[in-house]
């Protein structure tokens, strides 16, 4: 039998999960929204093309969770995407509210599944769904370092005219302006970018990196990015379907790790066929630790407001 993975929200995010879901056949697809006829478009619309992509995947779209029981993997995009001007924490309140709605009803329907939450503010939202879902931390995971690391990554990539592939690159933190990315711990072909890129142009592709989410949203002026950070869900989603135990950078729920407790924040974590399988500790020069401790605080701080 076909995996199963519903998608809440089917938006900008949610439907281009679908589509590289559909794409690398990975799992039949539930796209679930609350406006009326998108999900159903729109997953019309990708069933469609499978014929020529030569895929056999099951695509569906619906307002009704019915759909969604037994999902093995449920994909939470629910929310309002950020516009010129927001930071990803103005979204916090509404997003709250959605997510503790969306999170009862998947819940209800799949209690066996593992969540990636995708909507922002993305560590406060984790939090919440982890605390409104009831399961374990293994079951509930936050996608950002995936797709923070992937553009710097991109940006490495293309100041050394080198191959993504060569490409290796860590960023942990919370997912906002305060996220920690680790050239130390970023490589060429295994070798150091510190020993590649002289340290102010590294600065500069850090915080270009930073700055990542705001520069698409300067350039779409009506909402947020989706091919990367659809593209980065859809890696944890295959590692965890595929039981890849593959070591990707997501918000986990820390217990004491990194000094942390009581928290998501982006750590290195092992995806495979329970969800989160372990977190890893690598050693962080007090300048690094430091960083992570002002993210982690920056995130406590948000979900202090919503009181999750
Ligand atoms: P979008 O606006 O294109 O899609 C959001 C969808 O959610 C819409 O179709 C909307 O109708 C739906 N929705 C709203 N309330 C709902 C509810 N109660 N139940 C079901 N569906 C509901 O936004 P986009 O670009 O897809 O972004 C989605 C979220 O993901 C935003 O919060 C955005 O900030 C976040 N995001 C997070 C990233 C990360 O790295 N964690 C990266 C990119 C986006
Ligand atoms: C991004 O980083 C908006 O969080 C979203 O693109």
């Amino acid at each position: 039998m076909r995996k199963k993975v519903s998608i809440v929200g089917a938006g900008n995010v949610g439907a281009t999960a679908a589509h590289w879901i559909a794409s690398k056949e990975l799992a039949d697809v539930v796209l679930v929204d609350v406006v009326e006829g998108v999900p159903q478009g729109k997953a019309l619309d990708l069933l469609e093309a499978m014929p020529i992509e030569k895929r056999d995947v099951q695509v569906t779209g619906t307002n009704d969770y019915a759909a969604t029981a037994n999902s093995d993997v449920v994909v939470i995009t629910a929310g309002i995407a950020r516009k010129p001007g927001m930071s990803r924490d103005d979204l916090l309140n509404t997003n709250f509210k959605i997510m503790s709605d969306v999170v009862s009803k998947v819940v209800a329907q799949s209690p066996e599944s593992i969540l990636i939450v995708v909507s922002n503010p993305l560590d406060a939202m984790a939090q919440t769904a982890f605390k409104q879902a009831g399961f374990n931390r293994e079951r509930v995971i936050g996608m950002a370092g995936v797709l923070d690391s992937a553009r710097f990554r991109a940006f490495i990539a293309e100041e050394l005219k080198v191959s993504v592939e060569n490409v290796t690159a860590f960023v942990l933190g919370g997912h906002g302006d305060t996220m920690v990315p680790l050239p130390r711990y970023s490589t060429v072909a295994g070798i150091p970018i510190t020993e590649l890129i002289k340290p102010e142009r590294l600065e500069q592709l850090v915080q270009r990196t930073r700055d990542g989410g705001a520069e698409i949203v300067k350039y779409l002026k009506t909402g947020s990015a989706y091919y990367a950070p659809s593209a980065a869900t859809v890696e944890m989603v295959e590692a965890i379907l595929k039981d890849k135990k593959k070591i990707l950078p997501c918000a986990a729920y820390l217990e004491g790790e990194y000094g942390i407790s009581g928290y998501y924040i982006g750590v290195p974590c092992k995806l495979g066929a329970a969800g989160l399988e372990q977190i890893i500790e690598i050693k962080l020069t007090p300048e690094e630790d430091a960083a992570l401790k002002k993210s982690a605080a920056a995130v406590k701080e948000l979900c202090a407001v919503i009181g999750v």
